[in-house]
């Protein structure tokens, strides 16, 4: 097939039987911006089917890193999750998405919110080094159903904190707040109640949303980008994009 790069599987790791990461050979031409997605799909006979990936590396590392769930009979991820060291995946070249700093007015205090696969855009921009430079302060939030489904995230975020280019703004400046709906941890409940009720921002001992100073970025179920959206354009937050910077931008985590 003309117009796709075929690259190599160098790791996989599965969390949980939902959830895994895995990380591919990056296309020397590949350029991106931390934040972005591009299509993926695997070599078939027939039509590869591709599908819409967040890259979870940043823009200046060797290799791509993707976070997949496993859809049973889904049209890719059936296959895809059955990777290995070694095959071949293949990478259309472009890249594009709108969860990149260039989509949104300069602020403060910046806010990732995440469920399940959604946290890998945040994965890349938390590693890249543009993110400190344009925010005071860094918040990530990541729920999931499970615990072992949160891992992905605290593993990315103490990765972070070791990371020789970021490793001291994110340690200063990088906050980490994950909860689960449907076992016990140290935060229960959905993103969207934790907010509302202020338990999200008390726990971390932090002033509410602010439209003056604070930028959003929310990647994850629909749900809860629109019940979020909801709360936050009474709050006079604006919906950004690259030709039009605001106070915030969503985009769908991928299914299927
Ligand atoms: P819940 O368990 O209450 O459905 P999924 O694994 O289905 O993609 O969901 C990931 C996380 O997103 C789950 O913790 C789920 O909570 C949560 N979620 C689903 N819908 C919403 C919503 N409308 N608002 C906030 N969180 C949601």
């Amino acid at each position: 097939m003309s117009n796709v790069h075929s690259e190599r599987v160098l790791e996989v790791q599965h969390y949980t039987d939902r959830l895994f990461r895995f990380r591919v050979t990056r296309p020397q031409s590949l350029r991106f911006c931390s934040g972005e997605f591009v299509m993926l799909g695997l070599p078939d006979d027939i039509k590869p089917v591709m599908r819409a990936y967040s890259i979870a590396s940043p823009a200046w590392d060797e290799s791509l890193e993707f976070f997949s769930i496993k859809v049973p009979g889904g049209p890719l991820t059936e296959r895809l999750q059955k990777i290995q060291v070694g095959d071949e995946i293949l990478l259309r070249p472009k890249t594009t998405g709108t969860l990149v700093n260039d989509a949104l007015l300069p602020g403060r205090r910046l806010f990732m919110l995440s469920t399940g696969t959604g946290v890998a855009p945040f994965v890349s921009l938390i590693r890249d080094p543009e993110t400190y430079e344009k925010f005071e302060s860094v918040i990530l939030t990541h729920t999931c159903r499970t615990v072992g489904e949160l891992k992905y995230g605290f593993d990315s975020v103490a990765a972070t904190h070791q990371d020789p280019l970021v490793g001291e703004e994110a340690t200063a400046r990088l906050k980490h707040f994950a909860s689960t709906t449907r076992e016990p941890s140290e935060h229960n409940g959905r993103i969207t109640n934790l907010i509302e009720t202020g338990e999200f921002f008390a726990s971390l001992g932090i002033p509410a949303f602010d439209a003056a100073h604070d930028r959003i970025m929310m990647c994850g179920s629909m749900g809860m980008i629109k019940d979020i959206r909801q709360m936050l354009e009474p709050k006079g937050f604006t919906e950004g994009s690259h030709s039009q910077p605001g106070n915030f931008v969503v985009e769908r985590a991928f299914v299927g």
